[in-house]
């Protein structure tokens, strides 16, 4: 938790005030006293105005600025600044500027211009850090420290190149061990000397998806190097002081997060919806905290930046709807967000983020949008913080490996979403009203009653066995198409998918049959597929639904064995995947989080605590006892 807060909820943002004039932070502070703001994450792209020259730090602005919000009694998130090097460090070092896969060294002109590689960039980042903790550990506005800013940065340049080989030294200890693994026999990849191996750069055809898998993994333990280094310095200098990062959600992200989780003191998140169609937003939502809460072990996590106003779709910034910021806020809450920080404070005057949505926006706190962020505030501040957990009774096992498994080259189809299949499954559980923990591919399950498992492109013998004593003492689990493919280093599993798998769900996939966007295939009795379908072999299970039509009418396309173990070989409809869970959590006694909601009300139980958001447009009526809420409005609630 961020220092002073116990019990409290955190409400605030990214505060940037190097943006501005002196004179406004003043009216900052007092317009974030109106909307119960009392944590701002300060500093985060200010390297350049703090260290304006290599080992030049110019503090007193942000001495006064600490100061102000202090006397002001709101409590800061200090960040360092390290996403963005100023440019006196490009010039300085330009081995440290990053390079793409096709070669092009990046310049400074935006940000993340580093090399999470580079001994000069992680020197720089260090000295900032530690000079940061030395000047303000005594501060009594630091309540923690939010180090960088998303990290994701990837490089291809020699410094990662180096670093890279060294990882793979580590992996694997022999080349005879890494040639295995990265199946170099084809199309004569073999390594005679550990120099010759190189970060996936450009090739002139498809690249080694082992490799490039392996990269991302390097990646990730790479960028959390360059985190602990700050993290030790920061704990060094300020022991009583949390320390966090800013995870973002996105297939660009290099981060293995259940690998990270363990290594800050508090989990924290970015989410940004990526949809407005129908309730996509309020259900990506839930699912982001979902996970968050799942890295942070069922326990408090912090929801560090959402876009007060606006829902990015595509190139398009969709303003929110009326009382939307709210509704998903709540969400974040009820699924164990300790706080709702967002992006940002006051909108920039200028730079590539002015159009972005601000909890003060251009057009000054006489707007909608202020209005709804000062109702928000005071809001949380009268809820505060409940410790109780989050009560599920049903996991959906998570795999960033997978996830970039499924972004590789040769696939059978260019538009394999592990995002998308995995928020489907999610979603038509969010729909069913029945709460979802998020588990990493080795967690115990013995703690719950149905594990859903969509797309496990990877899977281990360890966790297939884990799924069949979790069978065999009576829990059931659903398995999606495209699991149990291949091993860690993407080697294919003999005898086909579901590998491992097969003999607890009792089903062999013979063939894929991926299907052309917008086409559908009719299912027997009722339903429809989209997006890939398989030749099924029946071996230990029963059909519950066959494909209707085309090359594979008559086959089975779900299947069940011992009635607990669930393959899903095509995309269902979601009426289709809702029945089918609603037939599951039957069976294994799972119940909505409150009986009766209905469709659009999303409620979760925390102990006593009932939060019931209802995302309708008219009233609904909740649980046995009749919670009455008012269309688009929510209830905390004992219960
Ligand atoms: C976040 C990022 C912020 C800002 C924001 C704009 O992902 O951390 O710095 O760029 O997006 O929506």
């Amino acid at each position: 938790m961020p220092r002073g807060f116990d019990g409290r909820l955190c409400f605030g943002g990214d505060y940037n005030p190097e943006q501005w004039p002196e004179h406004v932070w003043a009216d900052d502070v007092e317009l974030m006293r109106r909307c119960a703001v009392n944590l701002v994450t300060v500093g985060v792209f200010a390297w350049s105005r703090l260290e304006p020259a290599p080992g030049r730090f110019t503090f007193g602005w942000l001495d006064r600025v600490l100061d102000l919000l202090h006397e002001g009694g709101i409590a800061v998130a200090l960040a360092t600044p390290t996403a963005s090097p100023p440019p006196w460090f490009s010039f300085a070092h330009p081995d440290a500027l990053p390079v793409t896969r096709d070669g092009v060294r990046l310049v400074h002109g935006s940000r993340d211009t580093y090399c999470p590689s580079a001994p000069a960039y992680r020197t720089a980042a260090r000295r900032i850090a530690t000079a940061l903790a030395e000047r303000y550990a005594g501060h009594p506005a630091l309540a923690l420290w939010h180090v960088h800013n998303e990290y994701g940065t990837v490089c291809h340049c020699d410094h990662a190149a180096a670093a890279f080989r060294d990882w793979l030294r580590r992996r694997y200890r022999s080349l005879g061990a890494l040639n295995e693994a990265w199946t170099t026999t084809f199309w004569s990849q073999q390594y005679a000397d550990w120099e010759h191996i190189l970060p996936p750069r450009a090739t002139q055809y498809l690249g080694n998806p082992a490799q490039l898998l392996d990269y991302r993994r390097f990646c990730s333990d790479e960028l959390l190097a360059c985190f602990r280094e700050q993290r030790d310095v920061l704990h060094e200098l300020t022991p009583d002081v949390a320390v966090t990062t800013n995870l973002a959600l996105g297939p660009w992200v290099p981060v293995d997060p259940w690998a990270w989780a363990p290594e800050v003191d508090l989990v924290a998140i970015d989410h940004y919806p990526s949809s407005v169609e129908g309730l996509d937003a309020e259900q990506e939502t839930a699912f982001a905290a979902d996970l968050a809460r799942g890295w942070a072990g069922g326990g408090a996590w912090l929801l560090m930046e959402q876009a007060p106003d606006i829902v990015h779709t595509g190139g398009r910034m969709v303003p929110k709807r009326p009382g939307q910021l709210a509704r998903l806020s709540l969400s974040h809450v009820a699924r164990g967000s300790v706080g709702v920080m967002n992006f940002q404070w006051r909108a920039s005057p200028g730079g590539a983020e002015a159009f972005m949505s601000a909890m003060v926006p251009h057009a000054g706190p006489d707007s909608r949008s202020f209005r709804e962020v000062a109702a928000l505030g005071l809001e949380l501040a009268r809820i505060g913080h409940v410790d109780d957990p989050v009560a599920a009774d049903v996991a959906l096992v998570w795999d960033a490996h997978s996830w970039w498994a499924l972004q590789g080259p040769g696939l059978p189809a260019p538009d394999l979403d592990y995002w998308a299949m995995s928020r489907a499954v999610h979603a038509s559980a969010w729909r069913l009203g029945v709460t979802v923990d998020v588990v990493a591919p080795d967690a115990p399950l013995s703690a719950y009653r149905v594990v859903l498992v969509p797309a496990l492109f990877l899977t281990s013998a360890s966790t297939a066995s884990m799924l069949e004593s979790f069978v065999e003492s009576g829990g059931h689990v659903v398995v999606w198409y495209l699991s149990g493919v291949a091993d860690a280093t993407v080697r294919m599993h003999r005898g086909g998918s579901p590998g491992p798998l097969a003999p607890v769900l009792g089903v062999r996939v013979e063939r894929h049959y991926p299907l052309a966007p917008e086409t559908t295939v009719a299912l027997d009795p009722d339903g429809t597929g989209s997006s890939w379908s398989e030749l099924l072999r029946l071996d230990g299970a029963e059909a519950v639904l066959r494909y209707a039509d085309g090359d594979l009418s008559g086959e089975p396309a779900v299947t069940v064995r011992a009635g607990r173990a669930w393959y899903v070989s095509t995309s269902l409809d979601d009426a289709t995947q809702q029945r089918l869970l609603g037939e599951v959590f039957a069976a294994a006694d799972v119940a909505p989080a409150a009986p009766a909601a209905g469709p659009g009300i999303e409620v979760v139980r925390r102990g006593r605590r009932l939060f019931a958001i209802n995302h309708t447009d008219h009233v609904a009526e909740v649980g046995t006892a009749r919670l009455s809420i008012e269309p688009g409005k929510f209830v905390v609630a004992n219960y």
